[in-house]
């Protein structure tokens, strides 16, 4: 037993030898220096063991690349499998492998958790499917493939905070629990407590009001961008008291908004480009009179992001456009150099109707385009996104602004559509004008609900537009992925009880 003068001395002894360097994979294979005592954690990819040396190739999720670890064949165990979590210490010197940079050479290996290779679903050195790999919602982290997509997915998240924050938009976290549909088409996940639930439905609600999960954050980023206006209002109101200092620092910013967040829509989730939970990138501009000023947006963000992403992840990207969608990644920069292109919705139609093909739903002027048109529009233009404006009034919601062509003939909306993937993003000009507004939600019967929408056109109305985009559509049409399902973090699978 040590007294507690030895143990204090041992452990400032401790204190003081060098502790190992900790690095993660990608620092170690981008490391400029070789380093004495470093410490990588990480799960093992492969061990091929040879009379001489054992070699193994650890990843932690850091890079799609893994680190080789070179050691002794004494250091092997039995618990040492595809799959098990180990902690290497060792030398990082430089790698005599053309195709790498560094390597580690192991002086321990610590097996922090074994493997049973027998019952892990995915094996040494297979290529697995996305189909397969989605069976294993819980697992499919640890594949190549989606160690690269949620590294995408991370980047691309941070490059479209930055592209709306460079751009001078202030970011709203929108509820998610709301009681307006936005929408006002398809159904709606309506929540309540647990006990609501076992309960009649006569009940009460936990909000005195029905609640559902939001389809979109739109009417509340409206409250947001229509902020200027409203703050002026409230200057009148409270006269001299209020501070005009205060006033003036929250008007500036107010007028472009976005939020970024999960979206929930009640449909068919079976299909390969429809989820019931994702991610809407939504923004909201105010002082805004042209539709072209929002499809500039949603070119930019497009362009914006997808540069850095391929630029900051260029490896993983190509996995993508070489083992899932080859072409891809030639046809994505010719995409970045060239302008979207627009057509009229009644261009559309046109287009449709001189097709060469026929359609299960025939093109008719007034009708929801299909994914077979949108196919069709996209491959007609030369395979590339295409704005399709100005569509029939009747068609889209409430808030959308009427053009006057005719007596609510068309709304100015748009939608960009893309190859593989078709709707994009959807926007519009929002109806400012009081009197428009009003008149619609009466026919709708939607006027005492939407009270307070009208409010904002009483208060200091101002001409604006905004648009939403599909988050996993978009890392669906830039990595060139067949189903949704692959781009998201959990697919839900009606067997999987445990996610
Ligand atoms: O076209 P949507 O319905 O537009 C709106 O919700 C507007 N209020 C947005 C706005 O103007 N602020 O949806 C926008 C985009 C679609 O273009 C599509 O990319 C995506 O959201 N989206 C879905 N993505 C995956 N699964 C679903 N079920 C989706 N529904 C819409
Ligand atoms: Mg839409």
């Amino acid at each position: 037993m040590l007294g507690a003068r030895g143990g204090w001395r041992a452990l400032r002894r401790c204190a003081s030898l060098p502790r190992p360097l900790r690095l993660r994979v990608r620092e170690a294979l981008g490391a400029r220096e070789p380093a004495d005592a470093v410490r990588v954690q990480g799960w093992v990819r492969s061990v091929r063991s040879q009379k001489e040396v054992l070699f193994l190739h650890i990843n932690d999720g850091s890079s799609l690349e893994s680190l080789q670890v070179v050691a002794d064949p004494s250091l092997e165990k039995r618990d040492l499998t595809f799959g098990s979590a180990v902690e290497v210490q060792g030398k990082l010197v430089k790698s005599p492998h053309r195709m790498q940079n560094m390597e580690l050479q192991a002086e321990t290996i610590r097996v922090v958790g074994p493997c049973d290779i027998w019952s892990f679903p995915l094996k040494m050195k297979e290529r697995h499917p996305l189909e397969y790999v989605r069976q294993f919602p819980h697992l499919r982290c640890r594949s190549n493939t989606l160690g690269a997509l949620l590294r995408i997915r991370s980047e691309a998240t941070a490059g479209i905070h930055s592209f709306f924050q460079d751009n001078g938009y202030v970011h709203i976290h929108t509820p998610i629990i709301t009681s307006n549909d936005c929408e006002g088409a398809g159904e709606l996940f309506q929540i309540g407590t647990s006990s609501e639930a076992k309960e009649s439905a006569e009940k009460t609600h936990f909000f005195n009001v029905p609640a559902f999960l939001t389809v979109s954050g739109q009417l509340h980023l409206e409250v947001m961008a229509g902020f200027t206006e409203l703050m002026s209002n409230l200057q009148a109101v409270a006269g001299k008291g209020w501070k005009g200092e205060v006033w003036r620092r929250l008007t500036r910013a107010f007028t472009h908004v976005f939020t970024f967040g999960p979206t929930f829509r009640a449909e068919n989730s079976q299909s390969r480009r429809h989820l019931a939970e994702f991610y809407m990138v939504e923004a909201e501009l105010s002082f805004t009179e042209s539709l072209q000023d929002i499809m500039q947006v949603m070119e930019d963000l497009f362009k914006t992001v997808t540069s850095t992403v391929l630029c900051k992840c260029p490896h993983d990207v190509e996995l993508f456009h070489k083992y899932i969608a080859p072409a891809q990644k030639g046809r994505l920069e010719q995409i970045l150099k060239h302008k979207f292109m627009i057509i009229s919705y009644s261009e559309a139609v046109e287009i449709l109707k001189q097709a060469p093909q026929t359609f299960t739903f025939k093109p008719e002027w007034g009708c929801d385009l299909q994914t077979e048109h949108e196919k069709y529009l996209v491959k007609h233009c030369g395979e590339v996104p295409v704005f399709v404006v100005n569509y029939p009034y009747d068609l889209k919601p409430f808030y959308m602004r009427d053009n006057e062509d005719g007596p609510q003939h068309t709304v100015a909306a748009v939608d960009l559509l893309v190859p593989g993937v078709g709707e994009l993003c959807g926007g519009s000009l929002r109806e400012e004008r009081l009197p428009f507004l009003k008149s619609r939600l009466q026919r709708l019967g939607l006027t005492d609900a939407y009270q307070w929408y009208l409010d904002l056109r009483k208060f200091g109305s101002v001409p604006h537009g905004g648009f939403g985009m599909g988050f996993e559509r978009y890392l669906q049409y830039i990595l060139g992925v067949d189903n949704i399902k692959d781009v998201i973090p959990f697919p839900r699978f009606p067997h999987s009880c445990l996610l």
